[in-house]
Order: C-alpha cells, then structure tokens, then sequence
C-alpha cells in the first residue's frame, strides 16, 4: 500500500490555453483536463493567443464561452493590452469579466518588441481606474523590470506580479520593492527549476522558452529562494506547442518559445517534499493559498486533492500529457499520481478517472 496525501486543490495562475487561435496544440478541453488530472483546482489563462489576442471584451466574452462548454476545472481569464494593441478604451469593459491584465514588455510568443515603462504609462493608470483591485502580471525584459515596478507598484500602487522570473537578480528587485512596503510578488516556473541552461545543447528548441532556463547554479538558487519565501508561488506558464512546430524551429532556423508544463508541475514538486528538500506547509502555499489570494479566490476546505504518492519517473504516459501530445519532463523523478479530486461538493476525479467537468468560471472574490 502507497502512502495517501491528501493536499488543497492547486491554483496556477499562468497558463496558455491557446483558443481560439491558431495555435492547434491545445484546447480549453484537453488543457484544463491535463490541468485537473495534474492536481489543479482552479487556473488562469493568458491572453497572447496566437491570430486571437484577448485585446477587447468581445474576445472575452468569447472566451468565456467556450469555458463554460468546454472547461474541466475552473478557468480565469487575463484581459491584455500592449502599446501594439491600441485598446485602451476596451480596458473599462475588459475590467469586469477578467481576473487580472497581463502585459508583455520583452519579446515572446505574441508579441515581438521590448518596451519601456513609458510605452505602458496610459496602459497601466486605464486599468487601475478599471479594476484597482485586479493584480497586472508582467512579462518583463531583462532590464526593463525595475522601470516597471516603478510604474505599477510605485507610482499607481497597483498590485504588479512578476511572471516566470529565471534569475536571483530579479528576486532582489522585488524584495527590495516588498521592502519598500510596494504590492508586488512574483513566480518561478517548474522549467526554470528542474531544467538548465545546458538542456537546449541536447533538447535543441524542445528546451526554449522566454525566459530562457538558468544555468544550475542560478536554478539552485532559485528553489531556495522559492522555499526561504522570497518567491512568493509557483506558475507552470505552460506554453503548449506542437511537438511539429518545436521540430520545425529546430530544423528550419525558425523560433517557438516555450514548453508545457501542467500535467506535472506538482509531481516534480511532490519529490521535492519526499526527499524534505521542501514542507509541505510551504508547499501548499506555493501552489495553492498564495497564487489564489493573488487573484483573489477563496479557497473552502472542502476543495482537495488526494494523491497516490508512489515515486516514479516521468515516462511517456499519454493519459496525463495535455494537448501538445509531449513534455519536458520525461525521465525525470516525480512523486504522486491524483486519484481523487473534489471541488467543493462536486466530485471530479475518482479512482483516478474523471466523472465530470465543470464548465465554470471564476473571477476575484469567488470562492472554490
Ligand atoms: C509563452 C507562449 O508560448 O505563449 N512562451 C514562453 O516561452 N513562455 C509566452 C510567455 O509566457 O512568455
Ligand atoms: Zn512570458
Ligand atoms: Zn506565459
């Protein structure tokens, strides 16, 4: 018999379910089912679809349409806006149905310019008359960070959430914000943890994202940040591209940022905890109570997991992968499969099979 752990529901606040859009690799429907046989109870989706940016209240609305048909587990949608994007009379109508704004301010998928805090000043003051309530989570560029925490935290007092940062120094930069009593946290991705810098040498673009992996030591540095607290949660940016387009950038020259990363997020955290490299008091708030009061879910106590926590490795197992059919993570230790998992008075996932969806959606002040 397998030790049983039964733990809150996780909550990640940075994914990239992909439609509508035209990128094929995943949808609302396989997305969220890797998401909930993946440990989670509630997640937000980023608005850089490709072809179909989340640039008005129409696209959400569309949005939030194909949840409610599609979604296994509860889904939160990001409004964005970009200086690109010339929208700022659609951030009033975006305000109400988004969970938050995410704003792009380095090249990556979706977007392709390095901006400025300046570019994103009118940007920044619409949202925080719209929705002062409702964190901005930034994709910043390597030196555009500290200008921009200036901008949200500083001069608008906004909550600003720092995405996937991939280095020690970005981590100073917001502590030195918290320090100055700023609304700022941030989130370090499984990638930059468990993967390096070398991978890309042998794994060629199956191992490229933005930002791009840390070399080990700065990987290292990195998990003890995220256990001492300085980082405040974990978020998988699972960025899901098709094995073909990953195949294409490595053959063609051309480029495909980022990797997927929901299915087994909390069981390579999961290993961690079984080797006491972390608690699992913190673990629970790495993955669950810090990333919902970010966006402001209430967690009741009856949403939870329940894990089989045999250790194994990450194999091929077709079940569990999302939309994309692959992942990053193959061969590596993890520990625990979900066998059972209750949002509250609805069960979900039984004996490891999933006995229903939930087709909801969730927004700041709900309670899961
Ligand atoms: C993400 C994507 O593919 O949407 N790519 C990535 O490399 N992380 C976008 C992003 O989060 O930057
Ligand atoms: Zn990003
Ligand atoms: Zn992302």
């Amino acid at each position: 018999m397998t030790e049983i752990l039964e733990i809150p529901g996780a909550v990640d606040i940075h994914v990239h379910l992909r439609q509508p859009g035209d990128n094929k690799a995943e949808t609302i429907a396989s997305g969220t089912r890797a998401a909930l046989l993946g440990g989670f109870t509630a997640i937000c989706d980023m608005p850089n679809n490709p072809g179909r940016p989340t640039w008005s209240a129409h696209r959400l609305i569309e949005k939030q349409r194909l949840i409610r048909k599609s979604a296994y587990v509860p889904v939160g949608l990001y409004a964005g806006a970009q200086p690109e994007s010339n929208n700022l009379d659609q951030l009033p109508a975006m305000a109400k149905p988004a969970i938050g704004l995410k704003l792009y301010s380095a090249p990556t998928t979706g977007s392709d310019k390095d901006y400025t805090a300046k570019d994103f000043t009118k940007i920044v003051s619409a949202w925080h008359e719209s929705a002062p309530a409702k964190p901005i989570m930034l994709h910043a560029g390597q030196t555009n960070l500290p200008g921009l925490i200036e901008l949200i935290a500083g001069k608008f007092g906004h909550h600003l959430h720092v995405c996937h940062v991939n280095a020690s120094r970005e981590v100073e930069l917001v502590e030195k914000a918290k320090a100055d009593g700023l609304p700022v946290t941030c989130g370090v991705c499984p990638h930059h943890l468990f993967k390096t810098s070398h991978d890309p040498l042998s794994e060629g673009w199956f191992a490229r994202m933005k930002p791009p992996l840390a070399r080990q030591e700065e990987a290292e540095k990195l998990f003890e940040l995220l256990v001492n607290g300085a980082i405040d949660i974990v978020e998988t940016d699972h960025a899901p591209h098709s094995a073909g387009a990953k195949w294409t950038a490595e053959n063609a020259g051309g480029s495909c940022w980022g990797v997927p990363g929901i299915e087994f997020a909390l069981p390579l955290l999961l290993y961690q905890m079984v080797k006491g490299r972390i608690s699992r008091e913190r673990l629970i708030e790495i993955t669950s109570t810090k990333p919902a009061k970010i966006i402001g879910l209430k967690l009741s106590g009856s949403t939870k997991v329940t894990w089989q926590m045999e250790i194994h490795r990450i194999g091929d197992e077709k079940t569990r992968l999302s939309g994309s059919g692959w992942t990053p993570y193959l061969g590596k230790l993890a520990a625990g499969k979900v066998k059972k998992v209750v949002i509250g008075k609805q069960v979900l996932v039984a004996d490891g099979k999933i006995m229903a969806k939930t087709g909801r959606l969730i927004n700041r002040g709900d309670q899961l």
